[in-house]
């Protein structure tokens, strides 16, 4: 029954009313904060091409995490920038590695926030790959057990959550193993399980100081045009027993997003990675666009796509602006 009888506008004339039939709204329970934590005292280094974005070390990020929980921001995703970087990235496992120590401080501190780990090598690692150089390959087999390892060192130093943002093939069955032999049946792991080699990723690797030294990462995250690889790879994932799958990067991917929400019932993450973040800082410093809205308009297309989770530069500014500040 066409027009006149359906008027859509009619449910459009106040804000009370736009309120009462809107269909999603994000809330902060949706969202976690990515945290870069590096060595040394007192340091809070603004990240250049990430404006509102910074390297903290372990006293200032703990006084930071405060802060998060305090806005009512429900969990935070821990980078750590290690002192040395070698072959096999030792520092990634190591039990006095900064990951570690700052998970255990923030547990100390914070209890209630949870702590979410990434687990990966590639910050790690001389050459700046996600994993072992065989030749010039990046071994998979070989990377599983040092992944597994950092996911179980980051469970005995407190870790909510393990993260795996690697690519390898096999990692979170190798994860899973792992956590449980050690005691860790209850940790949780969130896999990167649709991540794609992104260009999105730039400022990211200004922050975690993790670019590729030679190549880059085209043979283990995914072709971005590939659709129904991406549901293979997230079907795998849940196999292997992840608890939440991520798709990232989120905005070119948003499709991505609604496929694996139609597809698997477990909790969809989604990544706002560093790129789509700048973008909008950048326009925003010169006006271009509202910021808060822009801001706003994203995050709520990526829960639209059908994102349980959504982890964002911008939550801390989300959190102020609900809190009207
Ligand atoms: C590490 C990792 C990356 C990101 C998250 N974990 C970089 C990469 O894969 O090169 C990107 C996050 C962002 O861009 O915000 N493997």
């Amino acid at each position: 029954m066409p027009f006149p009888i359906n008027r859509m506008r009619r449910l459009r004339r106040t804000e009370t009313i736009r309120r009462m039939v809107r269909e999603i709204e994000v809330t902060l329970d949706d969202l976690i904060y990515p945290l870069f934590v590096a060595h040394g005292l007192d340091v809070k280094l603004q990240v250049p091409s990430m404006p509102g974005v910074f390297q903290y070390s372990i006293d200032t990020l703990v006084k930071e995490a405060r802060e998060v929980k305090e806005l009512g921001i429900p969990a935070v995703l821990l980078f750590g920038i290690p002192a040395d970087k070698d072959e096999r990235g030792s520092e990634a496992y190591a039990s006095d590695g900064i990951v570690q120590r700052a998970v255990h401080a923030i547990k100390e501190a914070v209890p209630d926030l949870i702590v979410i780990t990434d687990v990966c090598l590639c910050e790690y690692t001389s050459h700046g790959h996600c994993g072992i150089i065989k030749g010039k390959e990046v071994a998979n087999d070989e990377t599983l057990e040092l992944i597994a390892r950092t996911a179980v060192s980051h469970a005995c130093a407190g870790a909510d959550m393990v993260a795996p943002s690697d690519m390898m093939d096999g990692r979170v069955l190798s994860i899973r193993e792992a956590l449980d032999e050690s005691d860790f049946s209850d940790v949780p792991i969130m896999s990167y399980a649709a991540k794609f080699a992104s260009a999105f990723y730039g400022p990211f690797r200004d922050a975690a100081g993790c670019a590729p030294q030679f190549g880059d990462r085209s043979s283990y995250q995914m072709d971005p045009p590939n659709r129904r690889e991406a549901l293979k790879e997230i079907s795998l994932d849940i196999e292997e027993g992840a608890d939440i799958v991520m798709v990232k990067p989120a905005l070119s991917y948003l499709d991505i997003i609604s496929d694996a929400r139609g597809t698997f019932d477990v909790p969809i993450a989604a990544y706002n990675v560093s790129g789509e973040y700048c973008m909008v800082k950048a326009a925003a410093a010169k006006n271009y666009i509202d910021e808060r809205r822009v801001t706003t308009e994203i995050l709520t297309s990526i829960k639209r796509a059908g994102a349980d989770l959504i982890i964002t530069y911008s939550a801390k500014e989300f959190a102020l602006w609900q809190a009207g500040v």
